[in-house]
């Protein structure tokens, strides 16, 4: 057995969830779901047969619609369509050949990791908090892992250059760092441009990779858009993770690569993107043609940007962000300070006292409202700390203001 799969860490992907399961009389600021009315599925999943009608020279197979239900290629069936929606939308030049599809952002996290780590030496970095699911990933692969903390809106990037100096004082080297720049999970903070800019000189200067995961990019709120880092990626150190979860919905399972760098292995160089293709084709083989078609159409029929399609729904996060901010104003009275995001399905906050597991199932239990303590990020538990993150993404007003009550009595209650 693998004994890392004990460790209480792997337990909180679950958890908010299962409580929401447990206790279905109570709010979930829990976790970040898309809100259900929008996800159009009927449209999107009668373009199959357009997209089957239309392609039928790129497919693998016999007849039309039966080709889609065959094997197909590792990389992907919609990689040129891919390569366009990032030049439109993220001003993100790709190569299709350096893109894969991939079964939702989750599985592109545990390709890189796969593709990237490999010797004892070489250390992950990663802000806490962090994204479980990433982290976890790598806990069950056993990657060392180097945490450090957030400043100004991104990773702290003074403590990650003294980290990284420490490792190589101890014959480690620092391979890789995670990040999700736009509307990070937890904080829901944007990193600011030159915090970007100095990351990049960072990866450049001292050869490491940065992982960079943008599942919330599209939920702008306010203020001006900031580059990705793989659209700033002049020295080829970003290995960029999308993900349709947001922009059309979760179960398509669909995410991308983009994977369009040189790895050095001895004096030879190899494309990233071919590496990971050789761990994909071990871990899903192909992601499903079935649904790439489905994404692949409405990309077509969008002209290869997403920023109309998604709008109806960064709409509707939006009014939930602002009605969650006025609630809590009224209901937590200033006993928490809570971070206004400029964008994604997140918020968050701070109080006087420490959060704990028992306090989390009190605040369940008595006051029906989950919320999720920044503890769960932390690489471990007894880590103490006083931040909370709250979902807005996918509430509706009365329940937000249920919520904001419920979750005013508890803090009231506490102090
Ligand atoms: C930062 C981050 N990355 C990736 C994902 C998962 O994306 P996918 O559904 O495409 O696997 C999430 C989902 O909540 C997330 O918050």
């Amino acid at each position: 057995m693998n004994s890392r799969l004990t460790d209480p860490y792997l337990d909180s992907m679950n958890l908010l969830n299962e409580l929401s399961l447990l206790y279905p009389g109570a709010v979930s600021f829990g976790s970040g779901r898309p809100k259900e009315e929008l996800f159009e599925v009927e449209s999107v999943v009668s373009g199959i047969k357009d997209y089957a009608a239309r392609h039928k020279p790129a497919l693998v197979g016999s007849d039309n619609l039966n080709r889609l239900g065959q094997y197909n290629m590792t990389k992907g069936i919609i990689n040129e369509s891919i390569s366009r929606l990032l030049l439109n939308d993220e001003g993100i030049t790709a190569d299709p050949e350096d893109i894969l599809l991939t079964d939702g952002a989750q599985e592109g996290m545990a390709i890189v990791i796969h593709a990237l780590f490999g010797s004892p030496e070489d250390v992950l970095m990663i802000s806490e908090p962090s994204y479980v699911g990433f982290v976890g990933y790598a806990k069950i692969c056993g990657i060392p892992l180097c945490p450090i903390g957030r400043k100004e809106g991104g990773m702290d990037l003074d403590e990650l250059e003294e980290k990284m100096l420490a490792l190589h004082n101890q014959g480690k080297r620092l391979r890789a760092v995670y990040e999700v720049p736009d509307f990070h999970n937890p904080t829901a903070e944007y990193m600011p441009l030159n915090s970007r800019r100095r990351l990049l000189d960072l990866a450049e200067k001292y050869d490491f990779y940065i992982v960079e995961d943008n599942p919330y990019g599209y939920y702008l709120y306010e203020g001006e858009k900031i580059p990705t880092l793989k659209a700033l990626d002049i020295h080829r150190r970003v290995i960029y993770i999308g993900s349709f979860s947001k922009t059309i919905f979760p179960s398509l399972r669909l995410g991308y690569l983009v994977a369009d760098l040189d790895l050095s292995i001895g004096s030879r160089k190899v494309r990233l993107s071919e590496l990971c293709k050789k761990v994909k084709s071990f871990l899903t083989v192909n992601t499903s043609a079935l649904l790439q078609a489905m994404a692949g159409e409405l990309l077509e029929r969008e002209d290869f940007s997403l920023k109309s399609f998604v709008k109806p729904k960064v709409s509707s996060c939006l009014h939930s962000r602002n009605l969650l901010l006025s609630a809590l104003d009224r209901h937590l009275e200033g006993r928490c300070t809570v971070a206004k995001p400029a964008g994604g399905f997140f918020m968050a906050a701070e109080c006087s006292f420490e959060w704990t597991r028992p306090l989390l199932m009190e605040c369940v239990r008595d006051y029906g409202v989950i919320i999720c303590p920044m503890y769960m990020f932390r690489l471990n538990e007894t880590d103490r700390s006083h931040g909370f993150r709250l979902a807005f993404s996918n509430l509706d007003p009365e329940t937000i203001e249920t919520g904001a009550e419920r979750l005013g009595a508890f803090i009231r209650n506490r102090i």
